[in-house]
C-alpha cells in the first residue's frame, strides 16, 4: 500500500496500518511520525541586526529610539487601521483598551467564556465586572444570539475574543451591542491577519488589542498593540500607557516628565514596549504574510482530511468569517465515534503517534479565582449580594462546558511544514480511531 492510499484510508476511517505499525504506538507500537514539527520561533538575520542595531544606539525605550514608532505605523498600515499603540503584552493592550473605552469600576463587561484568562483579568483589573455569555457549538466563538439576555443597565461593553485567530460573528455581535449603546473591544490577540468579510479583524469594532507573546504568529516574546480608528481613544490609550503622559503636552505648560507633563487627564502606568521587542516584531513581520499563507493551506488541507473522519469535527467559521489566522487548529472530538475512548487517553495516543495535542481551555466562568473574586470585600461593595447572585444563578453555560470536554487543539507551529506532516496527522487520528477499543480497555493511565 502506497502512503498516499494509507493517507486516503486513514481520511476515510478505515485506517490500514503497516505490520511495523500493527499497534498503536501508546501500546508499544511504532509511531506514525518520528520527526518533530516545526520549531518557534523562527529567527534570521533580520532579528540579529535589528537587536544589534537597538544594542549599539544605546535608545532602549520609546522615548529616545525609532523602532516603536516604526513599528506602529507598519502595523496600522498591515492590518488597515488609522492608530496603533505599541504596549506591553496583549494583557495591557486590553487593560489600556479598556481605559480608553472609560470602562470603571461598577460597570459590566460582556465575555466569552472560550479563551485564556487574560481577557477576564483585564476586565477585573478595571474593577469592572465579567459577565460569560455561552459559546457558539459550531465555532467555539461567543454566540451573540445570547448576548442581549446578559445586558443590564451597567454594561458598558462587550468583548468578542477571536478564538484560535477565527473571527467571532462581529456582525452578530455589533448587532447586539450597538442598539444598546456598548463599545466592542475586539481581543485579536490570537488572530493577526485574520479577516471579517474582507477586513482585517482589530479595524470592525471600536477597538482592536493583538498579543505578541511568544507562542503567537508574530512575536516578540512580549508585546502587544491595541489599534482603533478613533485618534482621541488612542491618545487616552497613550497617556495611560506612559504614566499619565500625554503625547501633546497642553501648550505652554513646559513641563516634562516630571510625573505629569501638564494635563494629567486620569490615572495611568507603565505599559510600554520596549526598542528591542520593536526590532524584533519589525523583523519577524517580514515572514508574516508567507507564514500566514503556507498555515491557510495546510489548515484547508487538514480539514478536507479530518472531515472525512467520523467523530471529528473541525471548528466551523462564522458566516462573515473570511479568513483565520490559524493561531491554533481545533476540533470537535466525539469519544462514541471512538469506541467510547475518553478524550485524555484519545491525546495521550496522539501524542505517541508524534502528533502533540491538547485539550484547550476548561471552563473559565466556574475557575474558583471567580468565586474568589465575587467574595472579595471591593466586589460585594461594588456590585451589592443581589447582583451577585444573580450574576452566579445566571453563570450556567452549558454549550460551553461541553466544547472543554471535547475540543482538541493543534498549534499553529504544525501547520508552518508540509502537506506530508497534514497527512501524518490524518493519518495518525486514524490510526487511533482503527485501535480505540485496545486503547480504551488498556490499564495506560489517562
Ligand atoms: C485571547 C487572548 N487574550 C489575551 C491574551 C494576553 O496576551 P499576553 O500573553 O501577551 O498578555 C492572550 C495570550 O495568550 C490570549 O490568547
Amino acid at each position: 500500500m502506497t502512503r498516499r492510499e494509507a493517507v486516503a484510508a486513514a481520511a476515510a476511517g478505515i485506517t490500514i496500518v503497516t505490520s511495523a505499525q500493527a499497534k498503536p504506538a501508546a501500546l508499544g507500537g511504532d509511531p506514525v511520525r518520528k520527526k518533530p514539527f516545526p520549531g518557534w520561533p523562527i529567527v534570521g538575520p533580520a532579528e540579529k541586526d535589528g537587536l544589534q542595531r537597538v544594542l549599539t544606539s544605546g535608545k532602549w525605550y520609546r522615548g529616545n529610539g525609532q523602532q516603536v514608532a516604526a513599528f506602529e505605523q507598519k502595523y496600522a498600515e498591515l492590518i488597515g487601521t488609522k492608530h496603533c499603540l505599541a504596549v506591553a503584552n496583549g494583557t495591557s493592550a486590553l487593560m489600556v483598551a479598556l481605559h480608553g473605552l472609560d470602562v470603571q469600576a461598577g460597570d459590566e463587561v460582556i465575555v466569552p467564556p472560550y479563551t485564556f484568562i487574560a481577557t477576564i483579568n483585564a476586565v477585573l483589573s478595571k474593577c469592572a465586572l465579567p459577565v460569560f455569555v455561552d459559546t457558539d457549538a459550531a465555532s467555539f466563538q461567543i454566540d451573540p444570539s445570547k448576548i442581549s439576555a446578559a445586558v443590564t443597565d451597567r454594561t458598558v461593553a462587550v468583548i468578542p475574543v477571536h478564538i484560535a485567530g477565527t473571527p467571532a460573528d462581529l456582525d452578530g455581535v455589533l448587532a447586539a451591542a450597538k442598539p444598546k449603546g456598548l463599545k466592542v473591544l475586539e481581543d485579536a490577540a490570537q488572530a493577526h491577519l485574520a479577516e471579517w468579510k474582507g477586513k482585517r479583524v482589530g479595524t470592525v469594532g471600536d477597538c482592536g488589542t493583538f498579543s505578541f507573546q511568544a507562542s503567537k504568529n508574530l512575536n516578540s516574546g512580549e508585546g502587544g498593540a491595541v489599534v482603533s480608528n478613533d485618534g482621541d481613544f488612542i491618545e487616552r490609550c497613550y497617556a495611560y500607557h506612559t504614566n499619565s503622559n500625554a503625547r501633546k503636552p497642553p501648550a505652554g505648560s513646559g513641563a516634562f516628565m516630571s510625573g505629569w507633563n501638564g494635563a494629567p487627564a486620569a490615572q495611568g502606568a507603565n505599559l510600554r514596549l520596549t526598542e528591542f521587542q520593536a526590532a524584533l516584531l519589525l523583523a519577524q513581520m517580514e515572514r508574516l504574510d508567507a507564514q500566514s499563507k503556507r498555515r491557510d493551506e495546510n489548515a484547508a488541507y487538514l480539514s478536507k482530511l479530518l472531515s472525512e473522519i467520523p467523530g471529528v469535527t473541525p471548528a466551523a467559521w462564522p458566516k462573515g468569517a473570511t479568513r483565520s489566522a490559524w493561531h491554533l487548529y481545533m476540533f470537535r472530538y466525539d469519544a462514541s465515534q471512538f469506541a467510547n475512548l475518553p478524550r485524555a487517553k484519545f491525546l495521550k495516543a496522539l501524542s505517541a503517534e508524534g502528533i502533540p495535542a491538547s485539550g484547550g481551555y476548561a471552563p473559565l466562568n466556574r475557575q474558583p479565582f471567580m468565586e474568589n473574586i465575587l467574595n472579595s470585600r471591593g466586589y460585594q461593595r461594588i456590585y451589592g449580594a443581589a447582583r451577585l447572585k444573580q450574576w452566579r444563578e445566571q453563570n450556567e453555560l452549558p454549550v460551553n462546558d461541553r466544547l472543554c470536554n471535547e475540543a482538541v487543539w493543534f498549534t499553529q507551529t504544525m501547520l508552518l511544514g508540509e502537506k506530508r506532516d497534514m497527512e501524518d496527522i490524518a493519518a495518525a487520528i486514524g490510526k487511533v480511531r482503527q485501535f480505540a477499543s485496545a486503547l480504551a480497555t488498556s490499564s495506560t493511565p489517562a
